[in-house]
C-alpha cells in the first residue's frame, strides 16, 4: 500500500550530515501518524510522534529536532497556537514547521504561512511529495546550521585576531618607546660630546692661562712691594697715580680675583665632566659603576628647578645614602630614571605649593622636600624617591606606568617617562619599581636593582 521512493530518497539524502535528522510530527489522528511515521523512517529519518503538541513541545528541549510537520486542526491546542508559541521562543523559532492543511483550505494555508511555517503539506497525503518537500527544508535547515556554524567560527577568528593585533600593537608602541628612549639618550649624548668639546678647548685656555696669569700677578705684585720699600719716595706724579687708582685695594683685591676666576673654570670643567658622565652611551654593553655618582649628578643638572622660586622656597634635598656596592647596570638608563623620577617629584611639589591645600593644617608649615635614600641588602640595591607633594589617588596610581597617562596639562607632560622608567628598571636591569603614594601626604618610589649581576 505504502511505497516508499527509495532511489529519491538516496539522491536527496546524499550530502546528509553525519548525524540522522530528526522530524517531530504532531497530528491527533493516529492513521496519519502511522502514515507519516512509516514514510520518514523509511526515508532514513528519526521520528517522534505526538498527538496533541504538548508532549511533543516538552521533547524539544531535550532532543534536537530538525523539522515539525504540524496539523491545523487538533482538539485541545491547534496547530496555530503551536505554531506561535514556537516561533515565540528563542530555543524553538529557528526549527522550520510544515503545516498539514486540507486541499481546499486555502486560507489555512495562508494563515500558516504568515505565521512563520515554511511550507505546506495537504492531505490526503501524496508521498512523493510530502518527502520532496521535507527533504528541501531539512537540507535548507542543515545550510542554516552549517552558516550560523560558521559564522560562529569566523566570529571567533575575528576576536582572536582582533586580540592578536592589540597585543602586536602593544608591543609596538613598548618598542617605539625603547627607541624614543634610546635615541634620545643617544642624541643628548651626541648634543653634550659636541658641546663638551666645543667648551672644552677655550676652557682649556682660560684655565691654563689662569695659573700662569696667577703667577704673574703674584709676581708683579711683589715686584711693586719691593719697589715701594727701596724708592719710598717716588714723587708727587707717582703718589697722585697710586692714589687715583687706589693701588692698596688693587694688591688686596687682584689675588682673589684670580682665585675666584680659578674657582669658575674649575666649576665648569667640572660641570662638563658630570654632563659627560650623566649622558654617557650606554651601547649593549653593562658597566660598573656607583649609583650614587648618577643620583649627584642628577641632582646637579636638576640643580635649577630646585632653586626657591618667587612663588615657594627652595626644595630640600635630603640625601641618606647607605654604603653601596659598585653595582653592574646600564648607567646612562638609570640616570634617565632618576632625571624622570626626580623631574616628577619637583612637579608634584610644585604645584602642591601653588595649590592651596597644600600643607594646610600641618604644624609647622612643611617645607617641599625630596628624600633620597639608598641601601642595600643580599639580593638588591634600593634607592628610594620620596616627596612630600599632594600624593595620587588610587585611581591614578593604577595608571601612572601606562604609556601616555598623564594628568599634567598639554605641553607639559607627555606621560611617557614612568613607562619608560619601568621598562628601564624592570626589562633591562630585571629589577623592580614600585609606587607608593597617600593623596594629600606625598608620593614615594622604590628601585629595585640587583646589586650582584643580573642576566638581560
Ligand atoms: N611624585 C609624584 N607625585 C604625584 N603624582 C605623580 C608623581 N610622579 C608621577 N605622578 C603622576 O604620574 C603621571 C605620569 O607620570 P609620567 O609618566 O612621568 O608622565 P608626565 O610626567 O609626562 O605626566 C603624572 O602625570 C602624575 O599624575
Ligand atoms: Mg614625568
Amino acid at each position: 500500500m505504502l511505497q516508499v521512493n527509495h532511489n529519491q530518497e538516496e539522491v536527496l539524502k546524499n550530502d546528509s550530515l553525519d548525524r540522522t535528522e530528526t522530524i517531530l510530527v504532531i497530528d491527533d489522528s493516529q492513521a496519519n501518524l502511522d502514515f507519516l511515521y512509516i514514510t520518514l523512517d523509511c526515508a532514513g529519518y528519526e521520528v517522534l510522534l505526538d498527538k496533541d503538541g504538548k508532549h511533543g513541545i516538552e521533547q524539544l528541549k531535550s532532543k534536537q529536532v530538525d523539522l515539525i510537520l504540524l496539523d491545523v486542526i487538533m482538539p485541545k491546542k491547534d496547530g496555530f497556537e503551536i505554531c506561535s508559541l514556537l516561533k515565540s521562543d528563542p530555543a524553538t523559532k529557528d526549527i522550520p514547521i510544515i503545516f498539514m492543511t486540507a486541499v481546499t483550505d486555502a486560507i489555512q494555508k495562508v494563515k500558516g504561512l504568515s505565521l512563520g511555517a515554511v511550507d505546506y503539506v495537504t492531505k490526503p497525503f501524496q508521498e512523493d511529495e510530502v518527502l520532496a518537500r521535507i527533504h528541501v527544508h531539512v537540507k535548507l535547515r542543515r545550510l542554516n546550521l552549517e552558516l550560523d556554524q560558521q559564522k560562529q567560527q569566523l566570529e571567533q577568528r575575528v576576536q582572536e585576531r582582533t586580540a592578536e593585533l592589540s597585543q602586536a600593537l602593544e608591543e609596538l608602541k613598548k618598542t617605539q618607546l625603547q627607541l624614543v628612549q634610546s635615541e634620545k639618550i643617544s642624541s643628548l649624548g651626541q648634543l653634550v660630546t659636541g658641546v663638551a668639546h666645543e667648551v672644552n678647548n677655550p676652557l682649556g685656555f682660560i684655565s691654563s692661562n689662569l695659573h700662569h696669569a696667577s703667577q704673574y700677578v703674584q709676581d708683579l705684585i711683589h715686584l711693586v712691594k719691593l719697589y715701594r720699600q727701596q724708592f719710598p719716595y717716588p714723587g708727587d706724579k707717582i703718589n697722585k697715580e697710586i692714589e687715583v687708582i687706589d693701588l692698596e685695594h688693587i694688591l688686596q683685591d687682584l689675588p682673589k680675583l684670580i682665585s675666584s676666576m680659578r674657582l669658575g673654570s674649575d666649576r665648569i670643567q667640572g660641570i662638563m665632566h658630570s654632563l659627560r658622565k650623566f649622558s654617557q652611551m650606554d651601547g649593549d654593553k653593562k658597566k660598573t659603576v656607583d649609583i650614587h655618582d648618577g643620583l649627584e649628578t642628577t641632582l646637579m643638572i636638576l640643580q635649577h628647578r630646585i632653586k626657591a622660586k618667587a612663588q615657594r622656597p627652595a626644595i630640600e634635598i635630603v640625601k641618606e645614602y647607605g654604603n653601596l656596592p659598585q653595582v653592574e647596570c646600564y648607567p646612562g638608563q638609570l640616570n634617565q630614571v632618576f632625571i624622570n623620577i626626580l623631574a616628577n617629584a619637583i612637579d608634584a611639589l610644585e604645584e602642591g605649593v601653588g595649590n592651596r591645600q597644600w600643607g594646610v593644617g600641618k604644624s609647622p608649615y612643611p617645607t617641599p622636600q625630596i628624600k633620597v635614600c639608598t641601601t642595600v641588602d643580599n639580593e638588591n640595591v634600593t634607592i628610594r624617591i620620596a616627596d612630600n607633594g599632594l600624593g595620587m589617588s588610587e585611581s591614578v596610581q593604577s595608571q601612572i606606568f601606562n604609556p601616555f597617562f598623564t594628568t599634567k596639562p598639554e605641553g607639559k607632560g607627555a606621560g611617557l617617562g614612568l613607562s619608560i622608567c619601568y621598562q628601564i628598571v624592570v626589562e633591562q636591569h630585571r629589577g623592580q619599581l614600585n609606587c607608593i603614594s597617600i593623596l594629600g601626604e606625598g608620593t614615594e618610589f622604590v628601585i629595585k636593582i640587583p646589586a650582584f649581576g643580573f642576566q638581560s
